[in-house]
């Protein structure tokens, strides 16, 4: 069995009330023996119960990642209940503004950079500075490829995966010499409910034929992504943008 060496450690997945990738990733980190908090709008008690019936440690968190005061509370909790985060897993955003750029409100775009952008902001600093203290730290924002690309229809959700890039690649540089690494994944095309809802089926088998591999990817091809970035396995990775696409950037024909 591969020894992750990341047992007992303290790790916050935001955004893993439902059944898409922030479960995934929670379920795998917990099954390295690192304990799980969970931080989403909505309560996770599936979540939880898949993890703790398996015998691991989880707890769920409310709060609204675009809440500064909501997020500071929460991640003070986890303190108290499971230890200092030095595992963070920014997941949790949302995709609901889809229009032509002219077309979209002000006020939508702005909610989507308040969740997506200030939101995982919010749950970045309140952790940071236990990874500081500890020495110690693994941050995974999980981006887009709208956020490498572009995303037609999709400018708010695009400048929003973009714009985690670059606190990525700047913590990576503020925590290089205390163990903090800071690396982002750009999934393609993953078989989560959201995806599949948001786009419509056409769309769907565009994307399909634009991918090498022809096949979209599964919610653990995620996870083991985030759990190897997560874990002491890549510790001289960081500032890097994975993408985890079946070959969509590719020069398909
Ligand atoms: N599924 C894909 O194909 C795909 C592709 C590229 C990127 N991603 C990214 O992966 C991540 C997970 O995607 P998913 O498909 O599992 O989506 P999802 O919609 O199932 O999960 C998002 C979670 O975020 C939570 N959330 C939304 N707003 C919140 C807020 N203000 N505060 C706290 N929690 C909030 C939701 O309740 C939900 O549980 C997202 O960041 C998404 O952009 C997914």
């Amino acid at each position: 069995m591969v020894d992750y060496g990341i047992k007992d450690k303290v790790a916050l997945i935001t955004g893993a009330s439902g059944d898409g990738l922030g479960r995934a990733d929670a379920l795998a980190l917990a099954a390295c023996g690192v304990k799980i908090a969970v931080m989403d709008i909505k309560e996770s008690p599936e979540t939880v119960e898949l993890i703790t019936r398996n015998g691991g440690i989880a707890k769920d968190y409310v709060a609204d990642i675009s809440k500064t005061e909501q997020v500071n509370a929460a991640v003070l909790q986890i303190e108290k209940d499971l230890g200092p985060v030095t595992i963070l897993v920014n997941n949790a955003s949302i995709l609901t503004t889809v229009g032509m750029f002219g077309d979209i409100p002000a006020e939508k775009f702005n909610r989507d950079v308040e969740v997506n952008t200030i939101g995982t902001t919010n749950v970045t600093r309140a952790c940071w500075k236990y990874m500081q203290a500890a020495k110690w730290g693994r941050i995974v924002m999980m981006s887009s490829i709208a956020g490498t690309y572009g995303g037609l229809g999709q400018s708010s959700y695009a400048t929003t995966k973009a714009s985690v890039i670059g606190l990525a690649k700047t913590l990576a540089l503020e925590g290089a010499r205390s163990n903090i690494t800071a690396n982002v994944i750009a999934p393609g095309v993953i078989q989560s409910q959201m995806a599949m809802t948001a786009l419509r089926g056409d769309m769907l088998e565009r994307m399909k034929k634009a991918t090498a591999m022809r096949r979209f990817g599964e919610l653990r091809e995620i996870a083991d992504t985030v759990t190897f970035l997560c874990s002491e396995k890549s510790s001289y990775i960081t500032g890097q943008v994975l993408h985890v696409d079946g070959g969509l950037g590719l020069f398909v024909f």
